[in-house]
């Protein structure tokens, strides 16, 4: 029996290494963490990350060929391949401190390896690094003095939070780089034939290690510039009276462009699109290429300007104050479906709003442990509420922030008598039915499309 070992139990290795375990029942699959904590949760009913799906994937798999575990050293030995996913935050101090990735989780990961190894082994970067990593980690492992051979290979995740399982059983592709000789060959065919048990040949792209590690911040960069792009142009949409949804629409069907990621909203998050970003800015100024690394770095600067742009505009529908007034934050998580709330643009709102001395309450239906930490420093001044009704109760203005389709079916009749008036909505993510709104008496403000009032006109 094949053992493959996943050091890092986060959001990328717990249901990645589920699914693989329920798709390979003839490999054992290890999965340990520092976190003892993180552990246990996925040894418990209450697994430590929500995701739709998950809990049925590892109900099945666990203790049958999924083990989570805390023997660090055991697990390392007994493996014949590595997955690495551990966290490559954005660097706080240093050198390259706000951009560059921080590697010592990894470092520290390939220092375990070269320490508690006893024979050859596949190790495969599982998490998003900058080009050239794989070199950092071969020197490591190969600085051992047991005369132990290791090829690394780097097999980026494309999971996106809300959607891990779906897109784990059905990728789009499956990306497996390696070195260009025939002991790389042999190791992107070992890893290969684990995707092959469920994911079709074609679907399978191997190609040089540089291109692989480069391809994952590729993407990600392109993703997140499709939203930064129909953002920008959600700002000319609120000055001219076009429509973003109906500009995207109209737009997106040039089957060159395509429809997909081409939503408006508060801007994008999530624990990578900023910080994979910030990290190829980073590179291509290392590079010496600094136009290129502008460039990209304007991505996550018209994020930050949405953000700002909504809290502004918020301002100026509310006669230029909101002090002291109860606002309901709807939706914490960085979008739907998911209770992380990592870099999602319900913070830096939030903090917008309380620097004016607005009183928050914040409702989600899966992210309120995470806003509570987030917002750690302001708890006695905020509510949490898991009704959403006790969030809106006296509240002059509601601000949607994360996609939960359960959002729609609020009774709205009730949620406008709950409120003060004249009471303003301000819809982060166009989710909810406008029209509608607007004649049960609220003032309505998309993003990106007319705002819908029951003011007069100013002369
Ligand atoms: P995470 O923070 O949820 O999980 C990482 C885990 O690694 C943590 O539990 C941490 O305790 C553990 N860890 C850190 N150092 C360790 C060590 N030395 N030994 C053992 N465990 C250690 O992070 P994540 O969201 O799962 O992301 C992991 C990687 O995958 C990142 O590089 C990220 O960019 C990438 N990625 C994330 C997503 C996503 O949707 N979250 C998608 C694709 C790729
Ligand atoms: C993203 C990528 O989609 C994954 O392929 C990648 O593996 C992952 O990052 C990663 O490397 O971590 P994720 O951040 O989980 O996945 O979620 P997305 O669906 O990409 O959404 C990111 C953010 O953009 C969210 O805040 C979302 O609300 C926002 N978004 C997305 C928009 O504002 N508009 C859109 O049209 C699409």
């Amino acid at each position: 029996m094949k053992k493959i070992l996943c050091i890092g139990a986060g959001y990328v290795g717990g249901p990645t290494m589920a699914v693989i375990a329920d798709r390979c029942p003839e490999y054992r699959i290890t999965v340990v963490d520092i976190n003892e904590k993180r552990i246990a949760a996925w040894n418990s009913d209450h697994l430590p990350i929500y995701e739709p799906g998950l809990e049925a994937v590892v109900k099945r798999c666990r203790n049958r060929n999924l083990f989570y575990s805390n023997d660090i050293p055991g697990s390392i030995r007994e493996a014949d391949i590595i997955f690495v996913s551990v966290n490559t935050p954005t660097k706080t101090f240093g050198a390259g401190a706000g951009k560059a990735a921080d590697l010592q989780y990894l470092e520290k990961t390939a220092r375990s390896i070269v320490e508690y190894a006893e024979n050859d082994k596949i190790v495969v970067e599982k998490s998003t690094l900058p080009v050239r990593t794989a070199q950092a980690i071969s020197r490591i492992l190969h600085s051992n003095t047991k005369n132990l051979k290791f090829q690394i290979i780097s097999n980026p995740e494309f999971l996106a939070e809300g959607t891990a399982i779906a897109d784990l059983e059905n990728p789009d592709r499956v990306l497996i780089g390696g070195m260009e000789t025939p002991e790389g060959k042999k190791a992107i065919a070992e890893v290969a034939a684990i995707y092959e048990h469920w994911v079709p040949r074609e679907r399978i792209i191997t190609t040089n290690l540089w291109s692989s590690e480069l391809t994952k911040l590729v993407s990600n960069a392109l993703l997140a510039q499709r939203v930064s792009s129909v953002n920008s142009i959600s700002a000319l949409c609120e000055k001219t009276g076009a429509n973003i949804s109906e500009v995207t629409a109209a737009a997106g069907r040039d089957s060159r462009i395509g429809p997909k990621f081409l939503t408006a909203s508060i801007g994008f998050g999530g624990s990578c699109f900023k910080k994979d970003i910030l990290n190829l800015v980073y590179l291509c100024g290392y590079y010496g290429l600094q136009e290129v690394a502008d460039y990209w770095e304007q991505v996550v600067k018209m994020n930050d300007f949405q953000a700002r742009r909504f809290v502004a505009n918020m301002l100026a529908a509310m006669f230029n104050t909101v002090a002291d007034k109860k606002i309901a934050i709807l939706g914490f998580a960085f979008k739907a479906d998911t209770g992380d709330t990592r870099e999602s643009p319900a913070i830096a709102v939030c903090r917008q709003l309380l620097d004016e001395h607005a009183k928050l309450a914040i409702h989600d239906p899966k992210a309120l442990d995470n806003a509570r930490t987030d917002l750690e420093d302001a708890r006695g001044i905020i509510d949490f509420c898991e009704d959403p009704y006790d969030a809106v109760k006296n509240a002059h203005a509601i601000a949607l922030m994360t996609d939960w389709s359960c959002f729609r079916r609020l009774d709205f009749r009730r949620i406008f008598d709950l409120m003060e008036k004249p009471a303003f909505l301000f819809d982060g993510r166009n989710l909810l039915d406008h029209e509608a709104l607007y004649r049960i008496g609220f003032n309505v403000y998309p993003i990106g499309r007319k705002a819908l009032t029951h003011f007069p006109a100013a002369n």
